[in-house]
């Protein structure tokens, strides 16, 4: 039995624009989905999941997602979920050259689905990365970032960036740029993120992008602008990582603080950022009213992390204030404070 257990993440910046080209800069969080692998004699896959916010549930089969689970939970979100540890187990069997490979599967996680923390990307991580070790064929990092992207890709109908993927395989902070994916280095910044219990589609929300950047210069432009908002980002992080600043190097470095003036900057940019998505049409009341919840509390600088349309917002604040303004927000579900995750996918048991 192999365990293994990957990151969510949320977006510092850059979340769909990065789809055409831009830049974005996620950092993930300590929040994992486990997966556990068990190689069967049969090619048979049987997956159990717990804790997916689907009261869990147990279905055996051994092809693919066309066969309808028999369980009462949401059709769409089973789907979701069996699609992903589906496509996680082709790449797998692809790896290991071991294409009749079986497995008996179980995914727990504490990363709510389709909200914007990336929980697709953790189980699709942590379950190629169990099921090549289940069968004693272990893959590096890099073709497991690869093999991850290409199976969410798979599943989203070619509308996936590697940024999950390879944020939740190397932790950290990293940078995406098309093909383009580094780990960068940045300063433990104070993540509080807000979740009103709900999910977007991703497919229909970075379509309705797609749409609106065909038939507006001005929406494309808006797509540009959010590059622009990354890297402005990148360079205060880079700059902040070169003079030092707490917390961005490899050394640990209890409660020191990232310092204000850098805090205050990435916040302007955060919400600046949050305004053009706005004005894409990604955002939603429930996220708009965290948002603002976030700001009026102190938060430096608050935005929806993801594909939007509903799930989470993500603040920086090193005080409690923000956590505490959200637990009282109307249509937020849950609050908390997410630490950055330093270390991406990792095995609990080999
Ligand atoms: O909601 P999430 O965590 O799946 O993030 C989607 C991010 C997008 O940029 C909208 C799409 C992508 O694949 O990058």
């Amino acid at each position: 039995m192999t365990v293994c257990e990957a990151p969510g993440k949320v977006y510092l910046f850059g979340e769909h624009a990065v789809v055409y080209g831009e830049p974005a800069v996620p950092a993930a969080i300590e929040r994992r989905a486990a997966v556990t692998a068990e190689p069967r004699s049969d090619d048979h896959v049987r997956v159990e999941a717990e804790d997916l916010s689907l009261n869990g549930f147990t279905v055996e089969y051994s092809g693919g997602t066309g066969d309808h689970p028999d369980v009462d939970v949401p059709t769409p979100l089973v789907e979701a979920a069996m699609g992903y540890v589906d496509a996680a187990v082709r790449q797998a069997r692809d790896a290991a050259d071991a294409p009749d490979a079986g497995f008996d599967i179980t995914v727990e996680s504490d990363i709510p689905l389709g909200a914007g923390l990336g929980s697709s990307a953790a189980v699709v991580v942590a379950g190629i990365d169990a099921a090549t070790r289940a069968l004693g064929e272990p893959i590096d990092r890099r073709e497991l970032a690869d093999r991850a992207y290409r199976a969410e890709h798979e599943v989203q109908d070619g509308q996936a960036s590697r940024a999950d993927t390879f944020c939740s395989t190397m932790g950290g902070a990293v940078r995406v740029e098309g093909d383009d994916c580094e780990p960068i280095e940045a300063p433990n910044l104070p993540f509080v993120v807000g979740f009103d219990g709900g999910a977007g589609d991703t497919g229909e929300l970075v379509a309705g992008v797609g749409e609106l950047r065909e038939e507006y210069g001005f929406a494309a432009d808006t797509v540009e602008s959010i590059g622009d908002v990354v890297r402005t980002g990148e360079a205060l992080l880079a700059d902040a990582v070169a003079e030092g600043a707490p917390g961005s190097g490899s050394e640990p470095t209890g409660d020191a603080e990232p310092p204000a003036e850098l805090l205050a900057e990435l916040g302007e940019l955060m919400d600046f950022n949050h305004g053009l998505l706005s004005a894409l049409g990604v955002s939603a009341r429930s996220l708009d009213s965290m948002v603002w919840a976030a700001r009026n509390a102190g938060a430096h600088g608050a935005k929806l992390t993801g594909a939007g349309g509903g799930g989470c917002i993500v603040a920086l604040d090193e005080s409690d204030a923000t956590e505490t303004a959200l637990s009282f927000t109307q249509g937020c579900e849950d609050a908390f404070r997410a630490e950055l995750a330093t270390e991406g996918v990792r095995v609990v048991e080999p």
